[in-house]
């Protein structure tokens, strides 16, 4: 089984990514989150620390394009290409208001013609490989079935579907019916994407569909870095891997951000998915929600490592 992190716009990083690849089981395959193309035909400083070479050593990483235009997604897949990128990929999942409403991300999914015609501009005028993220559809499932016939017809690198529909956002459960329709129709490879967040739950995604050979996992990793070393057999993360993890990040952030607030900020916000991997994590998470120092943040993560779970 291949493994793959999802991208997950503002955490995973490139700062998460290195500490993540150097921690713990590393991914097959890494995702940057979205970029978003511009006028002026280059990168944001923000953009550019994600893609450059140096920060994704070791890495087989894949830059993610969003948008609805041919033309933008030709210009910035060559830019990439320029970075020594052999593939890009395009979101076509993004369920946020502002994306939707300008026919980006799941917003594309709106018109499978238009859809079409995107691809037919991109695949006669592009030499990177180039792979889909996609949702089943705006507002129903049942829009897959013309989706589908979209993506049969061009050579993608490989489809990965998050088989929600954009009105889902993220509740309700993924469409494992879809999701199985797709399984026997698509005429390129597949990767499933989608609440897979315990051992048990990989394990019996595997047994569905012994024949897909990639998943691709946000959410379950981070709550719990250790999850793919586990689904393989190895054992749970330890207290240490995971204060090492924390500390590489933490520091990063640190050198990288100005203030102390804004790195405790961004430290909380991987909390809010890593603490449920503590023992008392109400109480740990609490502190560390208080937390509006450094110095506070510290003490707070000390005393949550303290009650990490006996044995790990
Ligand atoms: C905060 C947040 C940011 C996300 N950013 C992106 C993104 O930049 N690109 C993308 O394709 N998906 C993005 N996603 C969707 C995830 O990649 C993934 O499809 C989703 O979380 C379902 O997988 P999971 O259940 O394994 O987490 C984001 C999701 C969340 C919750």
């Amino acid at each position: 089984m291949q493994y793959y992190m999802a991208p997950l716009e503002g955490i995973t990083t490139w700062v998460f990514r290195k500490a993540y690849h150097a921690c713990f089981r590393p991914m097959d395959k890494y995702f940057t989150p979205f970029l978003v193309p511009h006028e002026r035909g280059s990168f944001t400083h923000k953009e550019e620390n994600e893609i450059l070479p140096e920060h994704n050593q070791g890495q087989k990483l894949v830059p993610q394009i969003m948008t609805n235009r041919a033309a933008d997604f030709v210009r910035t897949a060559r830019a990439l290409e320029e970075y020594g990128y052999e593939e890009v990929n395009l979101n076509l999942g993004c369920p946020s208001g502002t994306v939707v409403s300008k026919g980006r991300g799941a917003g594309f999914l709106r018109d499978a013609e238009e859809l079409d015609r995107f691809f037919d501009q991109v695949f006669s005028e592009i030499g990177v490989k180039v792979s889909v993220k996609t949702r089943i559809g705006l507002q129903q499932p049942e829009e897959f079935e013309d989706l589908l016939k979209v993506y049969n017809r061009y050579p993608l690198e490989e489809l990965i579907i998050h088989p929600r529909v954009r009105q889902d956002f993220y509740k309700n459960h993924p469409n494992m019916e879809v999701f199985g329709m797709a399984v026997r129709e698509s005429a390129n490879p597949l990767c499933y994407n989608g609440d897979l967040c315990r051992t048990e739950e990989i394990a019996a995604f595997h047994q569905a569909f012994p024949e897909v050979e990639a998943v691709m996992i946000g959410r379950g990793i981070l709550k719990n870095p250790g999850l793919v070393g586990e689904a393989e057999g190895r054992g749970a993360a330890d207290a240490q891997s995971l204060r090492t993890f924390h500390d590489r990040i933490y520091q990063e952030y640190l050198s990288l951000m100005p203030g102390d607030k804004n790195t405790v900020f961004k430290m909380k916000e991987l909390w809010s998915y890593l603490g449920t991997i503590l023992e008392n994590s109400e109480k740990c998470w609490k502190k560390i929600k208080k937390a509006q120092t450094c110095a506070d943040y510290e003490a707070a993560v000390e005393n949550a490592f303290r009650n990490f779970p006996e044995g790990s």
